[in-house]
């Protein structure tokens, strides 16, 4: 893996705990338990020079998650208004992955890659003017075809991402009662393949996914490294713990554990690294020392947290 890798949040929407979490888990890490850490909304930060930085989804939480780490930050030696921020690269529309945009206002340029999808829905809604489109360049990520990132100039990141379609769901805002699946089409929800250099070793990108079916598990048998969607330990945990009233199936994404989960789904694939991120407050992965916890990584899985890095 010829990639740094910086990992700037790694818990799912609202993040960890949630503002509103009132539950035992969200208490003990509000009061410092070193079991519970403190996790901000998923994202990544890729670079291939450790100079020139790509951000896989704009969290809400994106000014804290910069504000932490010193590889965000303007070089000393930059213009007076700089960032290493070279380019975004969006997985869908949902809340948690496109509301740090608006941090990254004040005329500063970078690249902005999507699905036409999600490049609509920004221009649908006027306040992403906020990025200013003569600054931000948007650029519509084909399905399935390598392509070269560069930055707002065209200049090349020495990185090159392959998007593809997996199972999901329209963004929760979007949701239409009155269409089929909510009005969710091919396209609202990607995961993306992300390679640098000769290197043949590339990193898989599924913070949301809602099944494994033939060919992705056909698509990530090989890969070096897989961040994966682990939002739910199991599909009724919302329920059965009193904080909501949806399945995991329900919101698009398939749980870790059962025999539809993805730790059964990965069981065959050669993977050399599984990680969990996008971990939701209800999950008992967050707990470090928990049965669950201890179950998913005697199956090979690592557990993201914020600031976690992975260098070449
Ligand atoms: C999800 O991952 O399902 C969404 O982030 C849910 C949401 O928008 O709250
Ligand atoms: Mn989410």
């Amino acid at each position: 893996m010829t990639l740094r890798i910086l990992v700037l949040g790694s818990a799912a929407g609202g993040g960890f705990p949630q503002w509103n979490g009132n539950d035992e888990t969200s208490r003990r890490a509000r009061a410092g338990d070193p079991k519970l850490p403190l996790r901000t909304q998923s994202s990544l930060a890729l670079s291939a020079d450790g100079r020139r930085w790509v951000l896989l989804n704009a969290s809400p939480d994106l000014r804290e998650q910069i504000n932490a780490r010193r590889q965000l930050h303007p070089l000393a030696e930059a213009a007076k208004r700089s960032s290493p921020i070279a380019a975004v690269v969006l997985t869908n529309a949902d809340v948690d992955h496109v509301a740090g945009l608006l941090s990254l206002r004040e005329n500063q340029p970078f690249a902005l890659y999507a699905h036409r999808r999600v490049l609509d829905v920004l221009a649908e809604n006027s306040i992403f003017k906020v990025i200013n489109p003569a600054c931000v360049t948007r650029r519509s990520l084909p399905l399935d075809d390598s392509q070269e990132l560069c930055d707002a100039s065209g200049a090349p990141l020495d990185l090159r991402v392959v998007a593809f379609t997996v199972p999901g769901k329209a963004p929760l805002w979007r949701e239409d009662e009155a269409q089929p699946s909510f009005g969710t089409r091919a396209g609202d929800t990607i995961g993306l393949e992300i390679g640098s250099g000769d290197s043949t070793d590339a990193l898989f990108y599924i913070p949301g996914c809602a099944a494994m079916t033939d060919e992705l598990a056909t698509r990530l048998d090989g890969a070096a490294l897989v961040f994966f969607d682990g939002t739910l330990w199991r599909d009724d945990e919302m329920i059965v713990q009193g904080v909501g009233a949806k399945t995991g199936l329900r919101m698009g994404h398939m749980s870790c554990s059962g025999p539809e989960g993805s730790m059964a789904a990965f069981e065959s694939l050669r993977v050399g690294r599984k990680v969990f991120i996008h971990i939701n407050n209800t999950n008992p992965l967050l707990v470090a020392d928990s049965p669950e916890r201890a179950e998913a990584e005697a199956r090979g899985w690592e557990i993201a947290c914020d600031g976690m890095e992975i260098a070449p």
